[in-house]
């Protein structure tokens, strides 16, 4: 199962929490794996704990162009190929109603995940063959909504519109494009979330949204990781342009 022995991925926001994870287990089941992302220290340190045989990394800004280039190249120079996109940077944005919601705030969170996968798929797509899979990593709330996260709820809904265009353009060529749709998942951006929507202790605010969940917990990041490894294997050879819940049942 998961077979991704000698593939290569690449992987934005792959320094922290679901993408971390995700490279942990690309990487433990034979990939090889280039990490994408802003915080320079992190990027060293998730480097350093994979193996340099293994892993590589890029400081870019997904939502620049010349960045996104550059990383894609630094890839493909490390690995010679590329089998496996993972769109996975994010921010959360602002928790505010529409009227109170900054616009500044709402255009940046737009700019990260639509331009910053937009870009990714534009300079990656030329560079994957058959059996290419491509994921990009929406929210629960890129298929239900919640008040206070226009600007995330937007952003995360596109990347749907995206990928289904992407599907569709990309499966002549035997390239597969899905979205998975995680539900609160354990990693200090979620916490924060969380605390900000609640306004109460981070313990306290993470009970209340357990219950809100019907499995009755958070998700693991291991668990979206092994989602990934799925959409990213030939185990998942037949689906594409899918929007792949793994949310305990908050869209049921
Ligand atoms: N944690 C959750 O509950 C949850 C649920 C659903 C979806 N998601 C999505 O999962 C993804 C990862 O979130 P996480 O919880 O692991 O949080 P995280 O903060 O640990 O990871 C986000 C990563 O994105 C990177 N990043 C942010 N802006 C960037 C930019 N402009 N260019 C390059 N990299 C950038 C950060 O450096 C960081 O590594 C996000 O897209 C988030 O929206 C998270």
């Amino acid at each position: 199962m998961g077979r991704i022995e000698g593939r290569v991925a690449l992987i934005t926001g792959g320094e922290s929490g679901i993408g971390l994870a995700s490279a942990r287990l690309l990487a433990a089941r034979g990939a090889r794996v280039h990490l994408v992302g802003m915080n320079r220290e992190a990027l060293g340190a998730a480097w350093e704990e994979l193996g340099r045989e293994r892993c590589a990394f890029s400081v870019a800004d997904v939502n620049c162009a010349e960045h996104v280039r550059a990383a894609v190249g630094d890839a493909l120079d490390r690995f010679g190929r590329l089998d496996v996109v993972f769109s996975n940077a994010g921010i959360a944005g602002d928790i505010a109603s529409i009227e109170d919601y900054p616009e500044d705030v709402f255009r940046r969170v737009l700019d990260v995940h639509v331009v910053g996968t937009f870009l990714l798929l534009k300079y990656t797509l030329p560079h994957l063959g058959p059996g290419g899979s491509v994921i990009i990593n929406s929210s629960v709330v890129g298929l239900t909504a919640e008040p206070a996260i226009s600007g995330y709820a937007t952003a995360k809904h596109a990347q749907v519109g995206l990928m289904r265009v992407a599907a569709r353009e990309a499966a002549a060529r035997g390239i597969r494009v899905n979205t998975i749709h995680p539900g609160p998942t354990d990693t200090p951006f979620q916490r924060a979330v969380e605390q900000t929507i609640t306004g109460l202790s981070e313990e306290m605010a993470f009970e209340v949204f357990d219950a809100m969940i019907p499995l009755g917990r958070h998700a693991t990041p291991e668990e979206i990781a092994r989602t990934v490894l799925f959409l990213a294997s030939d185990d998942s050879a037949f689906i594409t342009g899918a929007t792949l819940a793994v949310d305990g049942g908050m869209t049921i």
